[in-house]
């Protein structure tokens, strides 16, 4: 057992039986997405529990962040439907969806602040933009949240100042600032150094705790992966490979799972028919 999964195992986690029985909190039914003619997720389904930290996995080109962008409201979906909080994101007004969009946090992968900003004004943003509290208020919820994400003292740097786990910090306290029910953290661990990443993984246990939100995390650091999720779900050009516990992904016998995971490169297939016959037909 390594050191990450040891110190893992003293967390709150919530049980199968628990997860089972949380209201779902997003539900993705047979969801169809195109760019252009092109379709990229194949029908995808895909539920998430309240306080469950669901991680989707893939290789580059699966369509990690197309998923997320569908579950965002920033592309509309071809075809199947998404449920966020009970609401059906095709099925409400503009002005529905932006209540809900105040109930839904993101992290954006390379933190998307503002460089003209401080540290704190970035983190205000949202308050700025969805709240009619005063300057001073915005202020102090800021600083809570910077103090949870461990920032605080750090309140006037500029993002140009930041090292890259402060940058991803800074993120999620933004992310979380105004207390949504469902966080979305976009690989919220790469390109950090191991101990900084295993930090940034610690702070997401941390906030699932604290807050009793459903995160997802997108994420291809299989160590992470393995050290957060209650459930993985491993896409493979816009279709579910599996959705499972740690384990039962960790010991899956689906070749193609193990490949991905151990990083082994796969032959490449063009067409997309042959392709679902070779998945089918192998190891299932
Ligand atoms: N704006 C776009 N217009 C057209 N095609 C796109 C667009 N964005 C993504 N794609 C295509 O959709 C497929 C899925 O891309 P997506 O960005 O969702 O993958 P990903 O799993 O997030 O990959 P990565 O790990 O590299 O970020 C890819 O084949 C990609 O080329
Ligand atoms: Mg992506």
């Amino acid at each position: 057992m390594t050191h990450a999964a040891a110190e893992t195992s003293s967390r709150y986690r919530p049980s199968a039986a628990d997860l089972a029985t949380a209201s779902p909190m997003i539900e993705i039914r047979d969801l169809v997405t195109h760019y252009g003619k092109r379709e990229i997720l194949h029908g995808i389904n895909i539920e998430v529990r309240q306080g469950e930290i669901m991680v989707i996995m893939g290789g580059s080109g699966s369509g990690k962040s197309t998923l997320l962008n569908a579950l965002l409201g920033l592309l509309r979906p071809t075809s199947g439907s998404i449920r966020i909080l009970g609401q059906d994101l095709n099925a409400i007004t503009d002005i529905e969806r932006t209540k809900l969009r105040q109930k839904m946090g993101v992290a954006f992968q390379g933190g998307a602040l503002f460089s003209s900003l401080n540290v704190l004004e970035n983190i205000m943003l949202p308050l700025k933009e969805h709240t009619r509290l005063d300057r001073n208020t915005m202020r102090i919820m800021a600083r809570m949240k910077m103090q949870v994400v461990s920032l605080a003292g750090f309140e006037n740097l500029m993002p140009a100042e930041l090292s890259g786990g402060m940058i991803k910090r800074a993120a999620l306290a933004r992310a979380i600032v105004m207390d949504p029910r469902i966080l979305f953290c976009d690989e919220p661990s790469a390109g950090l150094d191991p101990v900084v990443s295993s930090a940034i993984d610690d702070l997401i246990l941390t906030l699932r705790e604290a807050m009793d939100m459903s995160i997802v995390v997108v994420t291809h650091e299989l160590e992470s992966a393995f050290k957060i999720a209650d459930r993985i779900c491993v896409l493979d050009k816009g279709h579910i490979l599996t959705i499972g516990t740690v384990d039962e992904v960790r010991h899956s016998p689906n070749e193609h799972i193990q490949n991905l995971l151990n990083r082994r490169a796969e032959p490449e297939i063009l067409d997309p028919d042959e392709y679902l016959r070779w998945l089918t037909a192998v190891n299932q």
